[in-house]
């Protein structure tokens, strides 16, 4: 445990009140900080343009123990304020300003962790010192495994330098007055995946996230997250290192079945978070609280987004595009609503709604709010007519079952909140919307074996399965691409 003390009080003046300088926070490690944040087990993972505070201040709702910033961009955040502002929103400074909730406020947004990606340890220092006020860790991201991430040279493409990411750690476990955290993917073999950690570690993090898939695995070739390998590093690795586990979570069983399955101390999911807001509800909820009516859920999400831009109570007004583009959480809502409401969209008959969506411009909040007057319409109106039982959802949750990955995908009704499954990289080949690459066509054509990665017998084992299991995908392209487009723009504002 390092501990900081507070300087020395000194008060020659006899005649004035001595003024106690603000007592420091005593800077805990590892378990000891774990324990100070409530111990969390259901962690909102960081989201680029989705894990913002509005949907932060939702998914707590909902049961969720801790939250991450979306992913930040150090120097960008250390160097220039219009960056700052809208990656942050601070607390109000005086009276006359609105008191909305922000980014880390103690009674909406607590624990809070900011992450950022980084390549430079000065950068990443800066961009901590400042967030540091505002959180209760700071987290490193080395597990983007985007074309962007490859070109600005972080997340999971540090990978080959460990001493860099150590002195990236490092530099913050000693420079900053509060943790240091980081994410990590998998690597080839739990060997490896072992020492990363260790040195991950040992350069001072206090929580690690490991997400269970490799670099490789993006977009349609993600596959399934690798839970074994979680396991192995809480087997290897000492009793006190706090590991969340991230990856394979559609349904809130799952999240049970992960903390068994790795021994992870907390689990950390993103997009089933972003479909279902309530995957985080504990195994006791009913069937109504683990999924819950879309239109209830769109209901309360923009209730969220109203109050922290309008303020509570005050009338919704149209927003000038600059105003509109300073308040986060408004600007995800589209792309929140296009999630939540993937499985009404599947609907032909709704999708009236969804190019109303479509076209809606975001600063002007009372067309969006219209539309969900329309959705609760429309779900009335289909529960006029198909009344819900609970002998029903007892035989929907039937299905239910079965360790994490293995179980079953279950029959939830459109209205209701629920994950999205996408296609087995067999299926998006047969699909048409996976291709092989020149690499592996040419190998085919050549009857050779396709290029295969170094596994161990354990992985192979679990690869080999892989084609019948369910899939996940994390980080939707477009998503991931707008987000891009963001960071691009702005870096290409601060260097012109
Ligand atoms: C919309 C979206 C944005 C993401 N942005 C980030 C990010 O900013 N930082 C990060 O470390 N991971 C990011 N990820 C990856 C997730 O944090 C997580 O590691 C990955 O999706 C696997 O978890 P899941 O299976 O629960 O989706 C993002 C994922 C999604 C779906």
């Amino acid at each position: 445990m390092t501990m900081t003390t507070a300087p020395p009080t000194t008060s020659p003046d006899p005649v004035s009140v001595p003024v106690e300088p603000p007592p420091k926070r005593l800077k805990l490690h590892g378990r000891a900080f774990y324990e100070s944040i409530g111990s969390p087990k259901r962690i909102v993972a960081p989201m680029v343009d989705a894990s913002e505070l509005a949907w932060r201040i939702l998914s707590r709702k909902y049961n969720a123990d801790a939250a991450y910033s979306p992913m930040l961009h150090a120097r960008l955040f250390a160097e220039t304020e219009p960056y700052r502002r809208q990656s942050l929103r601070y607390a109000p400074t005086s009276d006359t300003e609105p008191a909305l909730s922000y980014d880390g406020e103690p009674k909406s947004d607590r624990p809070f962790l900011i992450q950022f990606c980084a390549n430079d340890p000065q950068h990443l220092l800066a961009a901590a010192k400042t967030a540091q006020h505002h959180c209760d860790a700071v987290d490193l991201n080395l597990g983007c495994p985007q074309g962007i991430a490859r070109k600005g040279h972080y997340g999971a493409f540090l990978q080959e330098q460990p001493d860099l990411i150590y002195k990236l750690i490092n530099t913050l476990h000693k420079e900053l007055d509060i943790p240091v955290t980081a994410k990590i993917r998998i690597l080839d073999t739990k060997a490896k995946t072992l020492e990363y950690a260790k040195m991950v570690l040992d350069a001072g993090a206090s929580i690690l996230t490991v997400h269970g898939r490799r670099r490789d695995q993006k977009s349609h070739n993600t596959g399934l997250a690798d839970w074994s390998y979680i396991r192995y590093l809480r087997e290897n690795l000492p009793p006190e290192t706090v590991i969340f586990a991230n990856g394979n979570i559609l349904y809130n069983a799952d999240v049970e079945a992960c903390l068994e399955v790795t021994g992870a101390d907390g689990v950390m999911c993103a997009e089933t978070n972003l479909y279902n807001p309530a995957v985080f509800m504990p195994p006791t909820a009913s069937f109504e609280e683990k999924f819950p009516r879309v239109d209830v859920m769109v209901r309360q999400y923009l209730q969220i987004v109203r109050d922290l831009t309008f303020g509570e109570g005050n009338p919704v007004v149209e927003l000038s595009k600059e105003r509109y583009r300073e308040h986060a959480s408004l600007t995800c809502v589209k792309s929140h609503l296009f999630r939540l409401l993937h499985a009404v969209f599947n609907k032909k008959e709704y999708h009236y709604i969804r190019n109303t969506l479509g076209k809606a411009t975001g600063h002007r909040f009372n067309e969006i709010l219209e539309l969900a007057d329309e959705l609760e319409k429309v779900v009335e109106e289909q529960l006029k007519l198909t009344p819900e039982t609970p002998e029903q959802w007892d035989e929907i949750m039937k299905e239910a079952g079965g360790p994490g990955a293995d179980a079953k995908i279950l029959r939830i009704p459109w209205w209701r909140c629920q994950p999205y499954v996408r296609p087995t990289p067999q299926q998006a080949y047969e699909n048409g919307a996976m291709q092989k690459s020149k690499k592996e066509l040419n190998a085919a054509s050549k009857g050779s074996k396709e290029p295969k990665r170094e596994l161990d017998a354990e992985s192979a084992a679990s690869d080999s399965k892989e084609g019948t299991k369910r899939q996940k995908v994390e980080e939707p392209q477009s998503e991931q691409i707008k987000a891009n487009d963001q960071l691009a723009s702005l870096e290409s504002n601060v260097s012109g």
